[in-house]
C-alpha cells in the first residue's frame, strides 16, 4: 500500500505464505541448502549413515540428533568458519525402526541397550569446520577442529559451586568432574571465540526416587525430577536418583567449550546458575565487562543476567579462560510501572543466608530457582532466548507461552491469562549500561492471530495474515541490528502454520510489524538462527521434522509426518542445519 511505501521498514524481502506441508520454504529470491543432517559423517573415516545399522560407535563420528543452537565462529578470511551446534535431545520413535507406535514416555521402557547408547552419543554437540565454495557451504572433512561432544564426554565444574559436597558422587568424590552435557538447547558465542551451551530439561533423564528424607528432596521437586522421558537410568547408575542422588546437581548449567581445541575439557560454569537454561547470549558492556542474558524455560520461571567481575578481552581465549567463573548473577523483577530491577543472587545479601537455607554461594547457585523466588523475582511465561541488540543495546526476551496463567495472575509483564501464543518483552538498561541495577521495559508484541479478538494478540499495523506468529523461542540479530525470530509450537492445529522465521521490526513507525521469511516441514520446530558477519548466510536448525503435526496423533518411524530432507522411503526424517542465501549473493534483505 501507499502507506507502507511511505514508511519503509528495515526488511525488504517478499513475504512467504504461512502454511504447513512436508517441506521447507523460504521467501522468493532466496535459496536453501541442507548443510548437515543427523548421521552425516564428520570425520574422514566415519561410516555413511544407515538407519538400519546405526550404532553408538557410528553415532560418535556422525552429526548428532535434534540440532538446536547454531553458532558461527569465523576462521580468518570470510567464507570459512566453525559451526558449533547443540544436539538437544532424541526422538527414538523417529530414529529406530520397528518400535511399537506409542507415546514417547512408554517407548523408553522398550529401548535396547544399544539404542540407549545411540541416544547418548546423539546428544551433546558438534564442532564442524565449513567453507563456502561457489555459493555453497560444505563441511571440511579432515579439519583438525572437528569434534563430537556427547552425554559421555568428560567435563569439569568450575566457579563457586565446583567441589561443593552437593556436587560429589561416588564416581567423583571431588565434585568437579562430570560426564557429558544433556538437553543443550540454545547458547551463545563469546567475543573471545568460545561456545556457550545451555543445559535445559535435564530432569527428564533421571529415574527413580530419592531415599526417604533426603536433603535434595525439595531441590529435586523444584526442578521437576521424577518424570523420566529416557531409559538411561535403567542402565546407568548415575541417572538413577536412588543410587546417585547428587547427580542432578551436576546438570542444568551453562557449558563453555573452546571449539579451537578438540582436546579441551568443556567447563560447566556454575557462576551462571543452575536452572533449565535456554540460551546464553551475551554482550560486552560499556565498561568492558561481559554480560550474559539467561532464560529459564519453564512456566512461571525467571529471567537472569550474569555480569563478569573482570573485563573481557575480545579475541583472546586465554585471557578470558576464567572470566565466567567470577561475577554477579541477578534475576529480574518487572514492576507494573514499566521499571525493573536486577536482584543480585549473592549469598549473605537480601536474606540469602543460612536462616533461609543457603549456607554458601554454592547453595544459592545449586538452587538458583529457590533463591530467585525468595528475592521476589517476577514469574514469567517461559523465558526462552534473550538477546541484546548490538546496535541499540536494548534486550529482547522471548516468552514462549504459559497456558496455566490464571486471570488473577495477569500482570503487565505477563498480560494474558491462558497465554497460548507467548509474547516478547523489550528491556532498555538504564543509561544503556548492561551492568546497571535498573531498567525500563515494555511488551513489544503479544503473539497469536490479531484477527481473532479473543487472542488479544497485538502486532504492528503492517503485519499481514502471514506475518503474525505464535510461540517465539529463539532469536538472532543480523549485523545491521535487525531482529529475527524463530518459533516452536506452531502447527496446523495450533495456528494453521508451521514454525519458522519471522523478521520483526523494532524501530520507527513499523515497530512491532512482523514478516514471514521461512518455514519448516511438518512436525519440526525452528531453532538456531545465526548470521555470518556479512549477513550473506543465515544458518537455521530444523529440529525434529516428522513429529506429529498434532500432538494427539504421534508419528512413528514407519509413518512420520514428513521424510524431509531426503524424501526416501528407506530414510527417516532427519534434523538438519540449513544455510539460506540470496539468489545471486548479497546480504539477506
Ligand atoms: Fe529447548 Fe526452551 O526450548
Ligand atoms: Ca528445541
Ligand atoms: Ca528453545
Ligand atoms: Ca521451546
Amino acid at each position: 500500500s501507499l502507506a507502507e511505501s511511505a514508511t519503509p521498514g528495515a526488511f525488504d524481502f517478499p513475504e512467504l505464505r504461512a502454511g504447513v506441508d512436508e517441506t521447507l520454504h523460504v521467501a522468493e529470491g532466496y535459496e536453501t541448502q541442507v548443510l548437515l543432517r543427523w548421521g552425516d559423517p564428520l570425520f574422514p573415516d566415519a561410516p555413511a549413515f544407515d538407519p538400519a545399522a546405526q550404532s553408538a560407535e557410528r553415532q560418535q563420528r556422525q552429526f548428532g540428533y535434534n540440532n538446536d543452537f547454531v553458532g558461527f565462529v569465523p576462521l580468518g578470511e570470510s567464507g570459512r568458519g566453525l559451526l558449533v551446534v547443540n544436539h538437544e535431545y532424541t526422538n527414538p520413535e523417529l530414529m529406530f525402526p520397528g518400535l511399537p507406535a506409542s507415546d514417547r514416555r512408554s517407548l523408553v521402557a522398550g529401548l535396547s541397550a544399544e539404542q540407549i547408547a545411540v541416544e547418548m552419543a546423539a546428544h551433546g554437540g558438534s564442532v564442524v569446520e565449513i567453507a563456502l565454495e561457489g555459493g555453497q557451504w560444505r563441511p571440511v572433512l579432515g579439519s583438525p577442529y572437528t569434534r563430537r561432544i556427547t552425554a559421555e564426554t568428560p567435563m569439569i565444574l568450575t566457579g563457586p559451586a565446583a567441589g561443593h559436597e552437593r556436587l560429589r558422587t561416588a564416581a567423583d568424590p571431588e565434585g568437579r568432574s562430570v560426564r557429558g552435557m544433556i538437553n543443550n538447547c540454545s547458547g551463545g558465542v563469546t567475543p573471545w571465540g568460545t561456545w556457550l551451551s545451555g543445559e535445559e530439561n535435564f530432569h527428564y533423564y533421571f529415574h527413580g526416587r530419592l531415599p526417604e528424607g533426603h536433603r535434595e528432596a525439595e531441590n529435586a521437586k523444584r526442578y521437576g525430577l521424577g518424570t523420566p522421558m529416557y531409559g538411561w537410568g535403567r542402565l546407568h547408575e548415575r541417572f538413577d536418583l536412588a543410587r546417585t542422588p547428587n547427580e542432578p546437581n551436576r546438570f542444568g548449567w551453562v557449558v563453555e567449550i573452546d571449539p579451537f581445541d578438540p582436546a579441551s575439557v568443556p567447563r560447566k560454569r556454575t557462576a551462571l546458575g543452575r536452572f533449565k537454561h535456554e540460551g546464553a547470549a551475551g554482550i560486552v558492556d560499556g565498561d568492558g565487562r561481559y554480560v550474559v542474558y539467561l532464560g529459564d524455560d519453564e512456566r512461571y520461571e525467571h529471567v537472569y543476567r550474569f555480569v563478569s567481575d573482570a573485563k573481557a578481552v575480545p579475541g583472546d581465549r586465554a585471557a578470558n579462560a576464567d572470566l565466567l567463573d567470577s561475577g554477579t548473577l541477578s534475576v529480574a523483577r518487572f514492576d507494573a510501572d514499566g521499571s525493573g530491577r536486577w536482584l543480585p543472587l549473592v549469598h549473605g545479601s537480601g536474606g540469602l543466608d543460612a536462616a533461609a537455607g543457603f549456607a554458601s554461594q554454592a547453595d544459592v547457585l545449586i538452587e538458583t530457582r529457590r533463591a530467585a523466588r525468595f528475592l521476589g523475582a517476577t514469574r514469567m511465561d517461559r523465558p526462552e532466548d534473550i538477546e541484546a541488540n548490538p546496535r541499540t543495546g536494548r534486550v529482547y526476551v522471548m516468552l514462549t507461552n504459559n497456558t496455566r496463567r490464571t486471570p488473577e495472575e495477569e500482570e503487565p509483564a505477563n498480560p494474558r491469562a491462558k497465554n497460548a501464543f507467548g509474547h516478547i518483552v523489550e528491556i532498555a538498561p538504564d543509561n544503556g549500561d548492561h551492568g546497571a541495577e535498573a531498567f525500563r521495559w515494555e511488551v513489544l508484541v503479544r503473539c497469536g492471530d490479531p484477527a481473532v479478538p479473543a487472542t488479544r494478540a497485538q502486532f504492528g499495523a503492517g503485519t499481514s495474515a502471514d506475518g503474525w506468529f505464535g510461540m517465539p523461542d529463539n532469536c538472532a540479530f543480523d549485523a545491521r541490528g535487525r531482529l529475527w525470530i524463530a518459533t516452536d509450537g506452531n502447527s496446523r492445529k495450533a495456528t494453521g502454520r508451521a514454525d519458522g522465521i519471522w523478521a520483526l521490526e523494532t524501530e520507527g513507525p513499523r515497530r512491532g510489524t512482523s514478516r514471514h521469511f521461512l518455514r519448516v516441514p511438518s512436525g519440526a520446530e525452528m531453532c538456531g538462527p545465526c548470521f555470518t558477519p556479512d549477513d550473506e548466510t543465515l544458518f537455521v536448525a530444523v529440529q525434529h521434522p516428522g513429529e506429529g503435526d498434532d500432538e494427539a496423533v504421534p508419528a512413528s518411524y514407519e509413518a512420520p509426518s514428513t521424510r524431509w530432507p531426503d524424501f526416501s522411503p528407506t530414510m527417516p526424517p532427519r534434523p538438519s542445519v540449513v544455510a539460506v542465501r540470496r539468489k545471486g549473493g548479497g546480504p539477506i534483505a
